[in-house]
C-alpha cells in the first residue's frame, strides 16, 4: 500500500515529483463554511519557496497555487480541495550526471531498490519539492485551527554548532531573521557559519523549535494515535528530518522525576501545570498546556565536494556534485514543520467530535 496519504478525519494525499508537470494535494474531510484567505495561503507557501535568500537553494519557483476544487466564493465546500503547485524552473540536464549513479546519503538507492525505477530529475518524488504541498494544505488546517485559537509557531533553533534557547520573544523575529532565529545574536552566527560552510562546498544540520498555544485539553487518541506518536510521524516524514522530541524529550532522560514532574496547581479556577516538562501531552492527550517540540534535520546530503559512491552496476566511482541546493534545509524547514503541525492538530480537532466534550 503506498503511503502518500497523512491524517484520518482531515486527510492530505500529496502527488507530484520535483522536475514534473507540478506538486500538488489533495485535501478531504475539511469542513465547510471556513473562510478560505488565499492570500495568507500564498504567504505560508511564500515562507517556504526556494530562492528566498542567497542562503538558500537558487532554483527559482514562484509556487503560486492554483485551487482546482473545494472552495467556492472564499469559503470552503465540504467537498475534496485540490490544489496544484505547478513546477517552473526545472533544469533536468542538472541531474544527468546522477543517472546511473547514487548520491550518498540521498534516496536514489533506496528508491531504486524499491520501485526498480526512478525519477533521477532532482530526486524526483525524494525532493523537498513535495513539502510545497503539505504547506498549502497546512495552511487550510491552520484557517480551520485559527477558529478554534489555536496558534501554531516555529523557529530555527540550531544551525550546526550554534544554537539559542530563547523563549518569550516576539513571534514578528523570526521573520526578521534570514535564517528564521528569533534571537538576533545566535541569527548572525548562523549566517556567518552558513557563508563559511558553503564556500568549504559543504552543509549543515540543525533544530526547528515549534510552540502551539490555545490547544484544549483532550486532542490524541490513545494508545496508537497519541498526540506527541502522530507528531512524530508527521515530523519524521519530513525530508532530512533525523530526529524528535516532545517537551524536556532526551534531556527528561538524564534527569529524576522529582525535578521533571510537572506539579498541578488551581490557577484561577482552572487545572493547570506548574511547569510543563512535558511539552503539553500527557498520556497521548493535550493537557492545555502549550504543546512544545523540536525537530532535528541533517545536513543536506548534496554536498560540492567530491564524494566516492557506487553506480547502479556496483562500479566504485567519484560523485561530483552539481545543481542548485541549499546549504541547510532548516530555514525553509519552519514552515513545513508548522504546516504538519497544523494537519495533525486538524485531525484530532475533528476526530475528537466523538469523545466526551
Ligand atoms: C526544505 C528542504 C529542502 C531541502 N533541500 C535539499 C537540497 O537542496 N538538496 C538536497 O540534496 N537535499 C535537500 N533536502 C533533503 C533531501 O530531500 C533528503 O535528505 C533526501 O530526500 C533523503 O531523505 P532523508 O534525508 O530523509 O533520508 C531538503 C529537505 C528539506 C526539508
Amino acid at each position: 500500500m503506498g503511503g502518500n496519504i497523512f491524517g484520518k478525519a482531515l486527510t492530505l494525499i500529496t502527488f507530484g515529483e520535483s522536475h514534473g508537470i507540478a506538486v500538488g494535494g489533495v485535501l478531504d474531510g475539511f469542513p465547510a463554511g471556513i473562510d478560505i484567505d488565499a492570500d495568507f495561503i500564498q504567504q505560508r507557501l511564500n515562507a517556504r519557496r526556494p530562492g528566498q535568500s542567497r542562503l538558500t537553494t537558487r532554483r527559482d519557483e514562484s509556487d503560486k497555487i492554483e485551487i482546482l476544487s473545494g472552495v467556492f466564493e472564499n469559503k470552503s465546500l465540504g467537498t475534496p480541495i485540490a490544489f496544484l503547485i505547478r513546477n517552473k524552473d526545472v533544469r533536468p540536464e542538472d541531474y544527468e550526471h546522477v543517472k546511473m549513479v547514487y548520491r550518498p546519503s540521498h534516496a536514489d538507492y533506496t528508491y531504486e531498490k524499491k520501485y526498480g525505477i526512478r525519477d533521477y530529475r532532482g530526486g524526483g518524488r525524494a525532493s523537498a519539492r513535495e513539502t510545497a504541498a503539505r504547506v498549502a494544505a497546512g495552511a487550510f488546517a491552520m484557517l480551520l485551527l485559527d477558529k478554534h485559537g489555536i496558534k501554531i509557531t516555529a523557529w530555527t533553533s540550531g544551525i550546526g554548532t550554534v544554537s539559542t534557547g530563547i523563549a518569550g520573544f516576539d513571534a514578528s523575529d523570526i521573520e526578521k531573521s534570514p535564517v528564521r532565529c528569533p534571537d538576533e545574536e545566535a541569527s548572525e552566527k548562523m549566517i556567518k557559519l552558513l557563508e563559511e560552510t558553503e564556500k568549504e562546498g559543504d552543509t549543515l544540520g540543525g533544530t526547528v523549535s515549534c510552540l502551539i498555544k490555545g490547544v484544549p485539553p483532550s486532542l490524541g487518541e490513545p494508545v496508537f494515535d497519541k498526540l506527541n506518536a502522530e507528531l512524530s510521524k508527521a515530523m519524521m516524514s519530513i525530508n532530512a528530518v533525523k530526529g524528535f522530541e516532545t517537551g524536556d524529550g532526551f534531556g527528561m532522560a538524564m534527569k529524576k522525576g522529582s525535578e521533571v514532574n510537572d506539579l498541578f496547581i488551581n490557577k484561577n479556577g482552572k487545572i493547570r501545570t506548574e511547569t510543563n516538562h512535558s511539552g503539553g501531552i500527557q498520556g497521548g492527550i493535550s493537557n492545555g498546556e502549550d504543546i512544545f517540540f523540536r525537530v532535528a534535520f541533517k545536513p543536506v546530503p548534496t554536498i560540492m565536494k567530491p564524494q566516492k559512491t557506487v553506480d547502479r552496476e556496483g562500479n566504485e566511482t567519484i560523485l561530483i556534485n552539481k545543481g542548485r541546493h541549499d546549504v541547510c534545509v532548516v530555514p525553509r524547514a519552519v514552515p513545513v514543520v508548522e504546516a504538519m503541525a497544523a494537519l495533525v492538530l486538524a485531525d484530532h480537532l475533528l476526530r475528537n467530535t466523538t469523545s466526551r466534550q
